[in-house]
């Protein structure tokens, strides 16, 4: 299989390349490399390389700078993948598209599924909303996996700020009326590649952790890991807040889980996030 990779270098680009399964070839590309809102250098790429995939894990990720930003949010995440979509059904090959559990409200009570009404409180959601509709407008066939409370050992994430954090503080307040699953990048990579290697149908498919948390929730099981592991010398204290608490210029969704049971019923499991957190401690640890 060969695959073109966009946003190689983000954490679910990194985790990707990693888990890459023998005898597949890819071609790692970055805005540097491949700017995916250029469509004739998109079409160039895909014309030159004839990938029989395009994995793109290039977004515009920056939930509360998107609210001031929006034409570049809209240019990366709608424009982007709506030319690697033109550019896919040119040359034949299959689109996977990565969105996110912000394109809900947060106002359910239970897991959403794939087919429940839509309603992103912010920008950024807003426009991962128009990216998954412009790409399955132009490519029905494209697989769209919406994830959510991303965390790996590349690049900047809650795990990484809390580690932070804890290194110069006793106590913190982390919000706790937010909840939500995390999902280990490494396991949406190889979900990635278990949809591919399937050749599943085309659609929108949820794929999350396997437990259910709030922040401060996933704070503390940060905190306990990289305690057990002496990455910490001490566990923080800590405080549970709310969300009116920690005001944030993007309203987040109050509850983001999402159901997985669609993939699931494909053979592909939910991440185990907690394990998945434990090898990205480790591979901190390692890199100090
Ligand atoms: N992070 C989360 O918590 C989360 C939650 C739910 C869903 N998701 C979705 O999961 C996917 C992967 O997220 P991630 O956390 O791996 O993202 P990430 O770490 O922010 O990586 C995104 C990558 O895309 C690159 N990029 C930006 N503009 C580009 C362009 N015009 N052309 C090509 N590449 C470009 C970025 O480069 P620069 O760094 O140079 O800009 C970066 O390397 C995204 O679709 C995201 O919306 C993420």
């Amino acid at each position: 299989m060969k695959v073109l990779l966009t946003g190689a270098k983000g954490q679910l680009g990194n985790c990707f390349q990693d888990r890459l399964p023998a005898g597949w070839q890819v071609w790692a590309t970055d805005a540097d490399v491949l700017d995916i809102t250029d469509l004739e250098k998109v079409k160039a790429a895909v014309a030159e390389f004839q990938p029989d995939a395009i994995v793109n894990a290039a977004a515009y990720t920056a939930v509360d700078k998107a609210e001031q930003d929006r034409e570049l949010a809209a240019l990366i995440n709608v424009v982007g993948p709506k030319n690697l979509a033109l550019a896919a059904k040119e040359a034949g090959a299959r689109l996977v598209h990565v969105s996110t559990d912000y394109v809900f409200d947060g106002k359910a009570s239970v897991a959403y599924s794939e087919t429940d009404a839509t309603n992103p409180l912010g920008v950024y959601g807003q426009t991962k909303l128009d990216g998954e509709i412009a790409v399955a407008e132009v490519l029905p066939a494209s697989l769209i996996v919406r994830t959510a409370w991303v965390f790996s050992e590349y690049g900047n994430n809650f795990v990484k700020t809390m580690l932070r954090l804890a290194k110069d503080r006793d106590s913190l307040g982390i919000v706790a009326d937010q909840r939500g699953c995390p999902t280990y990048a490494g396991d949406i990579a190889q979900a990635i590649i278990d949809l591919l290697q399937q050749n599943a149908e085309g659609g929108v498919y949820h794929f999350c952790g396997d437990k259910e948390v709030s922040w401060s929730d996933f704070a503390k099981s940060i905190f306990t890991h990289a305690h057990q592991l002496q990455l910490l010398s001490k566990v923080p204290q800590v405080t549970e807040i709310t969300t009116a608490d920690y005001p944030t210029p993007a309203e987040r969704p109050q509850y983001s889980t999402l159901s997985c049971r669609k993939i699931n019923a494909a053979g592909i499991a939910s991440s185990a996030w907690e394990e998945g957190l434990h090898k990205v401690l480790i591979d901190i640890k390692n890199n100090q």
